[in-house]
């Protein structure tokens, strides 16, 4: 097939079938009609909820399943949450659990936000004298903000809106660059639109009042806006959630070959090393956005913006580190995440999406504190188990084990081959051969 023939003039306007054919004429060698049958499998039944679904984005020919799962026994500030995660890798709901398990008995995760502050920022350039700009922004910083009263109004009923505007020069960046940096208050919306319409207009309002300001005159006159846009580093929407308990009282693990004081060591010293290698806190802070992505996405929240704010947050004093700590301090074990999420519990898709919804009712439907608050205790926990398998057993047990599940679907094993194949590997090392090679014997073939 040439590749022109796989450019096309307004896709968007065919029906989903109309979508679905060209697409399976064009870029599939498999039997047509069967994949257009699975994809269609994957419809909703209900043609409203379906009608949802498609609205939620573009081009849409299906839905995309991932596994809803829920961790339970999560004691957060005394309170009790059974908490929703959707998460495609095996065994992160189940570390978890285990995890939460773990410290219920131990005085469970406490957790406490920081501050909540979100932040935008218009980008502009104006090449006149800097010390007449700043002049000019003072006096017209009233009219900027009146200038949004449409847009805040409601926010500010809420409790939220504008908390402070700061005129930033940065010639360095770019000739006649300067930031308009605004702090927000959002209440329960995670207010990325709020942000982005305030800043929009005070982009205008700095536009036409710089063009109409009379000590401008003579200088280059025009103030040209680059974007008006929010930025997805919040560190100032900051929580805080930990755990501690006497050292004592962690147990034994390897079956009673390690000591509570052994573990306690080795994990500070796990943390140790993710605090100062950037190769090892990478995957230890992937372990924490293990739990806090599934949350995130069970809630109708925005996982990349809360990627991207961590990640830039572990980095914030010019080495990638990792987000969480671990101290052993007086015969006391002390473990904690400090982590940014800018989320909401209200707007966007967490009221759209009924099982964001209903996600929010299975945790009480928290403000959006209390979300950051949960959140940051499940990140918590995951990073817990993960450190706790990797200084003992090590990951790949557990992972293993959950992973069978995958390994015999892929050879579509039946219910009975799977209660043997689970039996068989409780005392074996599981990999791909080894379950493969273990069917093929039960099947009494030579080859899966
Ligand atoms: C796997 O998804 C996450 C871990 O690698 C995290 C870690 O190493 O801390 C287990």
């Amino acid at each position: 097939m040439k590749t022109k023939d796989k450019m096309i003039a307004g896709f968007s306007k065919l029906s989903k079938p109309e979508k679905l054919a060209w697409l399976v004429k064009h870029f599939f060698t498999s039997n047509p009609m069967d994949v257009m049958r699975e994809f269609a499998s994957f419809w909703h039944t209900n043609v409203e909820a379906q009608k949802l679904f498609d609205g939620i984005s573009e081009n849409t020919i299906t839905n995309f399943y991932m596994p809803y799962g829920v961790a339970p026994n999560f004691k957060i500030n005394n309170r009790i949450y059974c908490v929703p995660m959707v998460i495609e890798e095996s065994s992160v709901v189940a570390a978890a659990s285990s995890a939460a398990k773990f410290w219920y008995n131990r005085g469970g995760f406490k957790a406490r936000v920081l501050s909540t502050t979100k932040v935008g920022h218009v980008h502009f350039i104006w090449k006149g004298d800097p010390v007449k700009f700043y002049s000019f922004f003072n006096q017209i910083k009233a009219r900027l903000i009146q200038g949004a009263k449409d847009i805040t109004a409601n926010m500010e009923k809420r409790g939220g809106g504008l908390k402070s505007l700061k005129l930033n020069y940065l010639p360095e960046i770019e000739e006649g660059y300067y930031q308009l940096k605004v702090d927000f208050e959002t209440c329960d919306a995670m207010g990325a639109n709020f942000i982005n319409s305030v800043l929009e207009s005070f982009a205008k309002t700095l536009t036409s009042e710089a063009y109409k300001y009379e000590d401008f005159y003579g200088e280059e006159q025009n103030l040209k806006v680059v974007m008006a846009i929010l930025s997805n580093y919040t560190p100032e929407c900051l929580v805080e959630s930990w755990v501690e308990c006497k050292v004592s009282e962690l147990g034994t693990f390897n079956n009673g070959e390690m000591c509570a004081e052994a573990f306690a060591r080795k994990f500070e010293q796990a943390l140790n090393i993710a605090r100062n290698d950037s190769f090892r806190a990478t995957t230890h802070n992937k372990g924490i956005y293990n739990g806090i992505d599934a949350v995130i996405i069970a809630t109708g929240n925005d996982f990349r913006a809360i990627e991207a704010c961590g990640h830039t947050y572990a980095a914030r004093d010019g080495q990638y580190r990792s987000l969480s700590e671990a101290k052993v301090d007086n015969g006391w074990f002390r473990f904690s995440l400090k982590v940014p999420l800018a989320v909401g519990t209200v707007g966007g898709l967490t009221k759209v999406h009924p099982l964001a919804k209903r996600s929010l009712e299975l945790l009480d439907n928290p403000t959006a504190e209390e979300l950051m608050e949960i959140i940051a205790s499940v990140g918590l926990a995951q990073n817990f188990a993960a450190v706790r398998s990797l200084i003992t057993v090590g990951i790949q047990k557990g992972h293993m084990k959950m992973h069978l599940h995958n390994i015999l679907s892929h050879f579509k094993a039946t219910e009975q081959e799977r209660v043997t194949a689970v039996q068989h590997f409780e005392k074996e090392t599981i990999s791909f051969n080894a379950v493969r090679l273990f069917l093929a014997g039960m099947r009494d073939e030579s080859f899966v």
